[in-house]
């Protein structure tokens, strides 16, 4: 029930499916969430259904100004950010050849950009913060197995993994 007690989280993609599914059980755990989707309705929804431990930002993971105005609308609510889950997705399916090079580029940047700019933006804020933090992201079986018509998705999920790896390296191993 404590294992999220006094712990700040920011939730991408938790208006649906597997954001609101971690959105829930961080409440649950004792955490207080931002939850940050493009759906701005049903993120509203989400986050009064959920009571005054959560605080709903509508907002695009691709725009650097929306991802910045998240995180710092959990410090000035809040009081800090511990942690971010980077799970807000997008898989635009098409072929190399059929599919559009638009589609390719909105799967790319919301799959791969969003989590370069929240990781960015929350890092920033849990290392103004002093204690630390902890980020997760969500990749997908497909970053090792082809989906046919989905290498946009494959593509920027394999992406997230190597960008993950980078991310866990501290200053003194580089
Ligand atoms: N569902 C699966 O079987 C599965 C398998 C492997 C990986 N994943 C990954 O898990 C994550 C969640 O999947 P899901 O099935 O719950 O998806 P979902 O479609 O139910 O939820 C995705 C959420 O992300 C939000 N979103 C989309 N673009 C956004 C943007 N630009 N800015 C902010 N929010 C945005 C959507 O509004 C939606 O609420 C995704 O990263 C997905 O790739 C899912």
């Amino acid at each position: 029930m404590s294992r999220f007690a006094n712990k700040v989280a920011l939730v991408t993609g938790a208006a649906s499916g597997i954001g609101a599914a971690v959105t829930q059980q961080l409440i649950d755990d004792g955490a207080t969430v931002v939850l940050f989707d493009l759906n701005a309705a049903a993120v509203e929804s989400a986050a009064t259904a959920l009571g005054d431990k959560a605080l709903a930002h509508a907002g695009d993971v691709t725009n650097e100004d929306d991802v910045k105005a998240a995180v710092d609308a959990a410090v000035a609510k809040f009081g800090k950010l511990d942690s971010a889950f980077n799970i807000a997705g997008l898989a635009k399916i098409g072929t190399i050849t059929d599919g559009s090079v638009a589609d390719w580029n909105a799967t790319v940047s919301v799959v791969l950009g969003g989590t370069y700019l929240v990781t960015r933006y929350s890092a920033l804020a849990m290392r103004a913060g002093g204690n630390g933090g902890a980020i997760v992201n969500v990749s997908s079986l497909n970053a090792h197995v082809p989906l046919y018509g989905g290498s946009s998705y494959a593509a920027a999920k394999a992406g997230v993994e190597a960008f993950t790896k980078n991310s866990a390296r501290s200053p003194e191993q580089k």
